[in-house]
């Protein structure tokens, strides 16, 4: 595939999942104000980054795509509601996400934490509720047990606890590495492990998947971190300056801007190295590494 046919698959999955959200918000029966809390952070665009790695190992292993639509949008779901709660006042007290006001300056905060509490809990529910004659229940199981392993205490929320315990603080780059690990690193990985779970991947194949995502995970939040400097508000869609703002240990705080571009550069390597020994169609997975490393939003 040459740039251009990889970038109009990736908008065309794109398009297939953010047509779908709407869909299994609206079938809800709830009340309005937290539907509208819910579709309105959801809707309100993104990268959709952790969903188009999902799809694109799904493709690798050569497995049609519209069989993970669920556990696509419960991914999206579950990132969704750790930005809305990681911009809460209690937390980096962020007014900006994804080009719109944040949750709670529109529903308050509330209903910002609840629908964060819904969208989290009802991806849970997509991926049980699955139909499809290749998704036995044993397969739905791993992907349910290892979503909440990513998300949980031992993934995305212990990470987060981390950051917020860490402000003000002088970690070592140890303890940076475990919170950008877990905050970011886990929800991304489970991403691309999620494609080889759905693909009944071997344990060789998933170890390999498991190491690929970590190195893209965590070079992912540097960037991140990166752009909190360097990025424009216009084009990431949320604050320039939060980090600084809220004395937070990031990778150029501990190693500077140079250090942590370095180290970003290292992280993609050796991500780009393990997808080099493996025996998949790694073309698309290798191409969203680089823009990972390169991205500007
Ligand atoms: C932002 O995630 C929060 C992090 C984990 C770094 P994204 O950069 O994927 O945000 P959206 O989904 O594109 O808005
Ligand atoms: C947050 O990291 C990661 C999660 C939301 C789990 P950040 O706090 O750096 O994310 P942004 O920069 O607000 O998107
Ligand atoms: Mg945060
Ligand atoms: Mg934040
Ligand atoms: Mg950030």
């Amino acid at each position: 595939m040459n740039v251009n046919e990889i970038e109009t698959y990736l908008s065309e999955q794109k398009r297939v999942l953010e047509q779908a959200l709407p869909g299994f918000i609206e079938k809800l029966n709830a009340p309005n104000v937290l539907k509208d809390a819910m579709s309105y952070s959801l809707e309100a665009g993104g990268k959709r980054i952790r969903p188009l790695l999902f799809f694109s190992t799904l493709k690798a292993f050569g497995k049609r795509e519209e069989i993970g639509l669920p556990v696509a949008c419960a991914i999206e779901m579950i990132h969704t509601y750790s930005l809305i709660h990681d911009d809460l006042p209690s937390m980096d007290d962020d007014d900006l996400r994804r080009g719109k006001p944040t949750n709670h300056i529109i529903f308050g905060e509330a209903n910002a934490i609840l629908a964060g509490d819904a969208l989290l809990t009802y991806s849970f529910q997509l991926i049980s509720e699955m139909v499809d004659d290749e998704i036995d229940a044993t397969i739905k199981l791993a992907l349910i047990a290892e979503l909440a392993k990513a998300a949980g205490a031992e993934g995305m929320v212990g990470g987060q606890v981390a950051d917020i315990e860490g402000e003000g603080e002088s970690l070592t780059l140890e303890e940076l590495e475990y919170i950008h690990k877990h905050k970011t690193g886990k929800l991304l990985a489970y991403s691309i492990i999620a494609g080889g779970l759905l693909t009944n991947a071997n344990r060789e194949q998933l170890d390999m998947l498991e190491k690929f995502a970590l190195h893209l995970g965590l070079a992912f939040q540097i960037r991140d971190d990166i752009l909190d400097i360097e990025g424009n508000q216009d084009e990431i869609g949320k604050p320039v300056g939060s980090d600084t703002f809220n004395d937070k240990n990031t990778y150029p705080s501990l190693l500077t801007l140079d250090g942590a571009k370095l180290k970003l550069e290292y992280h993609i390597s050796e991500a780009n190295l393990i997808l080099s020994d493996m025996s998949i169609d790694t073309e698309i997975l290798g191409y969203l590494c680089q823009l990972v490393a390169s991205r500007n939003k």
